[in-house]
């Protein structure tokens, strides 16, 4: 027999009793199958701990440029893991970036392929003084991993590979995959995109699965199907040549400190909603089901607050905490300097100032427009005696993944199967660009099947796995892997 005539495809049978009462369960291969991967996971789970902890010594910060050769090193790394386990076409590609990883596993000509994405690099670890255990030294505290990157995304990105892995060793994966890893997620996938173009053959799948999101709470697994878009500016304010006295020339000469302030202030109004003419324009409002599905969900808005140690929050008039976080478009300045940081007063009237803005988009806002509406914004309100220069950075589109789509309802059986507890539906403030582009240039719709928590410190110090998720990941993926052949015929 062939590995295709193998019936691994069959489903499952519910057989009832003859008086119809209580059900018994047949075994199927599928079912044998299932248990056996899921004990060999359990048999492995100190290895799979104490290789991902390998993983995450790899300081792959994308953003840093002198990390380039850790962040090849992390690739290389990787790449033998998948040549080790059975994985097939495993091909690094070099980019104008960093490095592209690819491997595949065709066993089922007929049944879906799945390209399975995740990302490599990591997030910059400053502020560095605040980290209870070093950033790139793994630790294990209060059953989590703490370390860049173990739950953005190299602790998920796992889950996938350790589920593929056992599964292909047991010769029990009834599905055909392609990975996809990629080194620049945190920079805005800049050699990503143009790879999609030119590997369409390559990457040729039915879906996509991305564990690069959180599970709504501890607990409560969820499938996120709304992702924010982003439009990254920069801003540099030059006013006079040369520093200056604050008293000789402080007054007329305008301050491009105080002017920076004057712009970034002039972007929202009394409420802190952005002020900014037609930035709204193109929102598509949630739906008065969403609305209620938030509702319903189990947000504890005083834990919220009390997780984060603020004393009040500030929603958008008219929408929930939740709903703002989700669906309404946002604009935070996320870093700003100029003049005097040392220590002490130093009377000084600064030459230039600089800040780094970031708009988080809804559907159906374009990135690309929204960056000409702040520029033209800014542009009106420089004052007299300042340079504004504004540099675009990356963008992403928000996208919505149809919950009625075949793979979504197969990462929710899942889910169910393997935290023993029903999903929710959920959306996410942050972004993951690519996912756009799987639909655009391949043709594919996104599970975001997520195993990070809300409190799981993602881009900030103390950044953290739960390890029952870990585990509990990869008993997802590989009930997703093994439940896809049901819905996907
Ligand atoms: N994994 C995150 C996205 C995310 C964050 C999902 C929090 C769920 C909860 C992703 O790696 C990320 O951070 N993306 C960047 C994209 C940007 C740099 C283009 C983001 O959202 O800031
Ligand atoms: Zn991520």
């Amino acid at each position: 027999m062939t590995q295709a005539d193998k019936p691994l495809l069959c489903s499952g049978l519910d057989m009832r009793t003859p008086d119809g009462s209580g059900s018994q369960q047949i075994e199927t291969h599928q079912e044998i199958n299932m248990d056996l991967v899921l004990a060999r996971l359990l048999s492995q789970q100190d290895d799979h701990l104490d290789e991902l902890i390998e993983l995450l010594r790899f300081p792959s910060v994308s953003a840093d440029s002198t990390r380039k050769a850790d962040l090849h090193a992390c690739a290389e790394h990787l790449r033998q893991e998948l040549k080790l386990s059975g994985f097939k076409d495993v091909i690094l590609h070099r980019t104008a970036g960093h490095p592209v990883l690819t491997a595949s596993w065709k066993g089922r000509p007929g049944a879906p392929t799945v390209l399975v994405y995740g990302h490599y690099d990591v997030q910059p670890e400053d502020p560095l003084d605040l980290w209870e255990s070093p950033p790139f030294e793994p630790e294990l505290r209060d059953g989590r991993i703490y370390a860049r990157g173990s739950m953005d995304d190299k602790g998920q990105l796992y889950t996938h590979v350790k589920a593929l892995q056992a599964m292909i060793a047991l010769d029990a994966l009834p599905v055909n995959v392609v990975l996809l890893f990629e080194g620049e997620e945190e920079i805005g996938s800049p050699s990503l995109r143009p790879f999609l173009q030119e590997h369409k053959e390559l990457l040729n799948s039915d879906c996509a699965v991305i564990s690069d999101t959180n599970m709504f709470m501890k607990g409560l697994p969820s499938i996120t199907y709304g992702l924010k878009g982003l439009c990254y500016i920069e801003l540099d304010v030059t006013g006079p040549a040369m520093d200056l006295h604050s008293g000789s020339y402080g007054g007329p000469v305008v301050n491009p400190v105080n002017a920076l302030c004057e712009l970034l202030a002039s972007l929202y109004d009394e409420n802190g909603k952005v002020a900014v003419k037609g930035f709204y324009d193109a929102v598509v409002d949630l739906t008065p089901q969403e609305r209620e599905a938030f509702a319903a969900l189990p947000f504890d808005e005083a834990a919220f607050r009390a997780d984060l140690k603020v004393a009040g929050l500030r929603p958008e008039p008219g929408y929930t905490a939740l709903e703002h976080l989700w669906a309404r478009p946002t604009c935070d300045v996320n870093g700003m300097h100029g003049g005097f940081i040392g220590e002490g007063a130093k009377t000084v009237l600064p030459s230039r100032a600089n800040a780094k803005l970031s708009c988080r988009l809804v559907p159906d806002q374009d990135p690309e427009k929204i960056a000409d509406l702040l520029e033209a914004h800014l542009r009106e309100r420089v004052p007299v005696g300042i340079e504004l220069k504004v540099t675009r950075h990356h963008n992403g589109r928000p996208v919505i993944v149809p919950m009625d789509h075949a793979v979504i309802q197969a990462g929710m059986e899942a889910l169910e199967k393997a935290f023993g507890v029903k999903p929710v539906y959920q959306r996410e403030g942050g972004s993951i660009p690519i996912v756009d582009d799987f639909k655009d240039v391949l043709g594919v719709d996104t599970l975001l099947m997520g195993f990070g928590l809300p409190e799981g410190r993602c881009h900030s110090p103390n950044e953290n796995m739960e390890l029952e998720n870990f585990f509990g990941g990869i008993r997802a993926a590989a009930w997703f892997y093994h439940l896809l052949p049901n819905y996907m015929k």
